[in-house]
């Protein structure tokens, strides 16, 4: 079969909610993917930010498939003797008192919401049901019917309604919009990614995370980040939130904490917001099961045993250093912090963001427009300053083209 032939049945069988470049993938290894003609790419996409510790990481890949020979599943109706394992080992490597564990980003984030929530009630004595989130313009957290009402985008949004209530909507990055909302006793939570990824790898004033956070502190309202993108050390330190020195008292977790080999998610609080769900309040029947508590160990030693929150700000500094010197009156900006960057794209001769990318795929290297006019660039963190190098070349080479 070509890659003609598998773009064409997925199509037929497949529902139409993505727009895929046309490229076929068989094969990962580090930094490259091969696609079904045998044609090596570097992927400067990373699944999303998912597949920080490289494709095929033989470390997490054993890890998985050791436990998966020796037991898979007992949902949490049963005790494993892997999970509470993962639980100590990811407390302390976060600091924090308690880990709830899920699958995807999207129901880490429900479940943040869901203990703020319950933690307004019980403990900062908000009356039943009148709690407030606020949230940002630009967000993306995720693709439930709750994670959509706090939605700005119209495509993640419109015809998907009726809507969660229980959301306020403040620019991002604007301080004195979160200081008039804070003023409402109902406000229980901020909930905020520390870079704005899926929008564009917006990120915010230097010192905004910092000062929101204390502001939240000085409302009695917690601070929730969403660091699903942003964590594990794509921006150049474990936490983007730790840029700041920043503690959020909910932190979210995704993507890259399984390193991309299977669906894990988890969320880190105290036990003053943790302990107020009780049993048969929440819970998965996947969410903490001992193949993910494995390979989620695998996945953070990895990235302290390698350094990759020290590789991935140090080659960020290159990256953004490169991009900005390349001549082309489609380079309207680079920006980004550690590894996530994003390009902002002026179109040429009706030339767009994706025309690049397609052009980008032509010449060995993935990446993938978000809102049309801006190129996300986010490689996996195992990436060595040569082969950046080699990859910058592609890219400029590619938007010389037009
Ligand atoms: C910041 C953020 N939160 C949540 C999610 C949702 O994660 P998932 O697709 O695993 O549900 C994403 C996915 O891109 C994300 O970037």
């Amino acid at each position: 079969m070509t890659s003609q032939d598998y773009i064409k049945r997925e199509d037929k069988f497949g529902a139409h909610n993505y727009h895929p470049l046309p490229v076929v993938l068989e094969r990962g290894e580090g930094i490259f993917v091969w696609d079904v003609e045998g044609k090596k790419y570097f992927d400067f996409l990373s699944a999303y930010s998912a597949v920080n510790q490289g494709h095929c990481n033989p470390k997490i890949v054993n890890a998985m498939i050791e436990q998966a020979k020796k037991l898979t599943l007992t949902s949490r109706a049963f005790y494993n003797d892997v999970l509470g394992e993962f639980e100590e080992f990811a407390t302390k490597y976060f600091g924090y008192d308690k880990l709830l564990p899920m699958n995807t980003g999207a129901e880490a984030d429900e479940t943040a919401l869901k203990l703020c929530r319950k933690w307004a009630y019980e403990v900062k004595g908000i009356e039943e049901n009148k709690a407030k989130i606020i949230v940002c313009e630009g967000n993306f957290h995720g693709r439930t019917i709750t994670i959509i009402s706090m939605s700005t985008d119209p495509d993640a949004k419109k015809g998907f309604g009726p809507y969660t209530p229980g959301f306020e909507v403040i620019p991002y990055n604007d301080l004195d919009a979160l200081a008039k909302e804070l003023e409402d006793p109902n406000v229980a939570g901020f909930l905020v990614e520390p870079i704005q990824g899926e929008a564009g790898v917006y990120v915010p004033d230097s010192g905004f995370l910092k000062k929101a956070s204390e502001m939240c502190k000085a409302k009695n309202v917690l601070f929730i980040a969403d660091e699903v993108q942003t964590g594990i050390a794509r921006t150049g330190k474990l936490l983007a939130c730790d840029h700041e020195d920043v503690r959020p008292d909910i932190l979210i977790l995704g993507k890259a904490i399984s390193g991309g080999v299977m669906p894990v998610s988890a969320v880190l609080a105290d036990d003053e917001i943790m302990l107020t769900i009780k049993p048969g309040e929440h819970g998965s029947t996947f969410g903490g099961n001992p193949v993910a508590a494995k390979v989620a160990m695998a996945a953070l030693e990895v990235v302290r045993d390698e350094n990759l929150a020290e590789k991935a700000e140090a080659l960020g500094i290159i990256f953004r250093e490169k991009m900005s010197e390349i001549k082309s009156d489609m380079i309207e900006l680079v920006r980004g912090k550690g590894l996530l960057n994003a390009v902002v794209i002026k179109p040429k001769d009706g030339k767009t963001a994706m025309d690049v990318c397609l052009k980008m795929a032509e010449n060995g290297l993935l990446a993938k427009p978000t809102h049309d006019h801006i190129i996300r660039f986010a490689p996996p963190l195992v990436i060595t300053e040569e082969q950046l190098l080699e990859a910058v070349k592609i890219i400029e080479k590619s938007i010389l083209e037009f």
